[in-house]
């Protein structure tokens, strides 16, 4: 577990903000292995506290559920809590042209590894206003992105208002 924590944590070449304001390149050097598949054991600590560099920072398998849950968004109803009513998919093909992992993350990781898991933290972050906002927002920042595989997959720019009833910032 604490391997796949700190090989994700490296592996974002992007500048990374954690709720606090901190940046993953801020924490000390990180060793990357790919090797590592520890969520195939799966007793998640609840806290970045027990990784070492982390300390009261989000680990990176817990952001693996949100993901799944951004990912499934994109091609049937958003579970977030004000849908937009009128949603619909912005993909061009939503049954076999779906937004995967590797569209944003490479192929360095073995995603088939990273299951859709809702460890107890979830509950928490799902309420932090502030890491929800400052997540989506480099995720649809990402899926916009010619730098991405994403974007060739969209018919049209994603925004806030694609999957929102109301524009979460101004909440
Ligand atoms: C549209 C682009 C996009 C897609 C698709 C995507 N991610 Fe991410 N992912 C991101 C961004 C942007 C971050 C950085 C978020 C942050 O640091 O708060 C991230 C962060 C992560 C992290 C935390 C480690 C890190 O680099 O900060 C994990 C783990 C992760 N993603 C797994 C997945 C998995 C598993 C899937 C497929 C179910 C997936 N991602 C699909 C954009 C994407
Ligand atoms: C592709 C669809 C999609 C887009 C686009 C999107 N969101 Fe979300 N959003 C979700 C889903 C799904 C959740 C529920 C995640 C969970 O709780 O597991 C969510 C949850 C949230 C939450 C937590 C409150 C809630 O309603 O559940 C906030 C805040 C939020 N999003 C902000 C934003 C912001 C800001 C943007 C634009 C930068 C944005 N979202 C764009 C799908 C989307």
């Amino acid at each position: 577990m604490v391997l796949l924590a700190v090989s994700l944590a490296g592996c974002d070449q992007n500048v990374t903000r954690v709720s606090g304001g901190e940046r993953w390149e801020d924490a000390p050097p990180i060793k990357v292995d790919p090797a590592a598949r520890p969520l195939a054991g799966s007793t998640a600590p609840l806290s970045g506290d027990q990784i070492p560099g982390m300390e009261g920072k989000v680990p990176p398998f817990i952001k693996v559920f949100f993901m799944h849950q951004f990912v499934e968004a994109l091609y049937s109803v958003p579970k977030n809590r004000h849908p937009n009513p009128k949603w619909e998919s912005p993909l061009k093909d939503p049954v076999n042209g779906r937004v995967w992992c590797t569209d944003c993350h490479g192929d360095k990781f073995d995603f088939a590894k990273m299951p859709k898991q809702r460890f107890p933290q979830v509950d928490q972050l799902e309420k932090d206003h502030e890491f929800m906002v400052d997540l989506m927002t480099k995720w649809v920042a990402r899926l916009n992105s010619d730098e991405f595989n994403a974007k060739s997959k969209l018919k049209k720019k994603v925004e806030c208002l694609t999957c929102h009833e109301t524009d979460p910032r101004e909440q």
